[in-house]
């Protein structure tokens, strides 16, 4: 998956954490689609979770201090993804057979890669909007 400035909000900070972001998911894909040992996709799991948290503290904090409306709505959301992830980390670690790991993409394509895209154009985006209309 790459980042497009179709998915640009317009906040610099914002834009940069979403495209490491976007690098982290790419490490997960790849070492999920290469099969790689359980440890290592728990440690691309673990690498991306930790940023995500990072990432989404620092966009709260943003909302926080530009009272922004939509925040309470927004954290649900963040929280959402961390407990999908959680999931992911769970189906991760479950004994493999056969097949699993084809299992295992199909899950992290829906729960986190399309999550994060559908997040940033219909969420993210409108935090953007917001702030760039109140300096205007
Ligand atoms: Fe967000």
């Amino acid at each position: 998956m790459e980042w497009t400035e179709d998915l640009a909000t317009g906040i610099q900070a914002v834009d940069e954490q979403h495209r490491e972001l976007f690098r982290r998911i790419n490490a997960l894909v790849a070492a999920i689609k290469q099969a790689r040992c359980k440890d290592e996709i728990d440690a691309t799991i673990r690498f991306l979770d930790e940023y995500s948290r990072t990432h989404f503290a620092d966009e709260e904090r943003a909302m926080k201090e530009s009272s922004y409306g939509g925040l309470a709505e927004h954290q649900k959301q963040h929280a959402a993804y961390l407990a999908n992830l959680a999931e992911l980390q769970q189906e991760a670690a479950a004994p493999r057979i056969k097949g699993v790991s084809y299992d295992l993409s199909v899950t992290t394509n829906q729960i986190v890669v399309d999550w994060i895209v559908d997040h940033i154009m219909q969420v993210d985006r409108k935090f953007g909007a917001f702030l760039s209309n109140r300096l205007s």
